[in-house]
């Protein structure tokens, strides 16, 4: 792959290839694996306070010397305390998620911070676009994890965003294999954000018994839940099973707060309760078969990208 656009330059990259951020999963050493193959690694504020946050960067920074990110869903409650520990450690690329743009995008920008929302349709992604963001993650319903309530796929939304949009676009959402990657160019992203594949690596902070989860997932195994109070998706369990049939019976909002509970992502993606904890990954996770490490799935990735481009090429 040699490839130089509008991310590979806003990023500083080699490869327009982005890991997401993560919660309980992709930590200092995750995104410092995949910055040093080249790609952008992101930590996953998602599950840290400011003090942890501090931690994971200072780490990251004493381990590597890449270009790296941060990703704040702006549903956190102390999302002021994570902003202002980015500004404090003058970290340069910022991914916000789960809320709206306009929150912090000036301030960030105020301090040369590069931003970059994560959206699900055309509205939100203009949204991010009018408030000055640089670049957009089109995330579609294949993804893992929080997933928009228009349940756009990534094929749809890309072509979508294609269309109406002037600043980059970051494809996300089912991606795990180089052919894929290939496919999200030709639809018109500049990049890719990759989930549920990075999960499975050997440096991912989850816990075995989620990545083996993810390595046995077939393409059946991932469920969309919680369409009421924030859609997510998940591996099939115990929990996936009573939360559906509190659904079809039509719980309540307080009824779905109630079996959701407290802590499930921790549960299940850290501390490996595959029964009762929320296992987020996303529909690619049939494509995963192997724990490996960053290394080992960054060349797959790349030989299999250059197959495909020469495959097309051959016509
Ligand atoms: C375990 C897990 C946790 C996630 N946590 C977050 C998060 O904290 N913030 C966020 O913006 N996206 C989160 N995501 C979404 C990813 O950043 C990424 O966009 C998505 O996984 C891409 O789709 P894929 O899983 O098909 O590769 C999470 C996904 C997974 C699988």
């Amino acid at each position: 792959m040699q490839i130089k656009n509008r991310i590979t330059e806003l990023f500083n990259i080699k490869y327009p290839i982005v890991l997401g951020g993560m919660v309980w999963v992709s930590g200092w050493k995750l995104a410092k694996a995949v910055s040093n193959c080249g790609g952008l690694g992101l930590i996953g504020a998602g599950s840290m306070k400011a003090e942890l946050l501090a931690q994971h960067i200072d780490k990251f920074r004493k381990n590597s010397t890449k270009p790296f990110g941060v990703n704040i869903p702006l549903l956190r409650k102390d999302s002021d305390d994570l902003i202002n520990l980015i500004i404090e450690k003058n970290v340069e690329i910022v991914f916000t998620s789960a809320g709206n743009p306009a929150k912090y995008t000036d301030l960030l920008k105020k301090h040369r911070i590069k931003v970059v929302h994560v959206v699900s349709s055309v509205k939100q992604a203009k949204k991010a676009e009018s408030v000055g963001c640089d670049a957009v993650v089109g995330e579609g319903v294949e993804a893992g994890g929080h997933n928009g309530i228009d349940e756009l796929t990534t094929f749809t939304l890309i072509t979508l965003l294609k269309n109406n949009l002037s600043i980059p676009i970051i494809a996300a959402g089912g991606i795990a294999h180089g052919s894929q990657i290939a496919a999200s160019f030709v639809l018109g992203a500049e990049g890719i954000q990759i989930g549920t594949l990075f999960a499975a690596a050997i440096e991912s902070s989850a816990h075995s018994n989620y990545k083996q989860a993810i390595i046995n997932s077939g393409e059946n195994d991932t469920t969309l839940a919680f369409r009421k109070i924030g859609l997510v998706r998940m591996i099939k369990n115990n929990l996936t099973a009573r939360i559906s049939e509190a659904e079809a019976k039509g719980a309540t909002n307080q009824e779905l707060l109630n079996i959701l509970g407290e802590k499930r992502e921790m549960r299940g993606i850290f501390e490996g309760d595959l029964n009762e904890g929320m296992l987020e990954a996303g529909q690619s996770a049939a494509l995963v078969n192997c724990v490996d490490s960053v290394k080992t799935i960054f060349e797959r990735l790349l030989t299999e990208y250059n197959a495909s481009i020469d495959e097309l090429k051959r016509g």
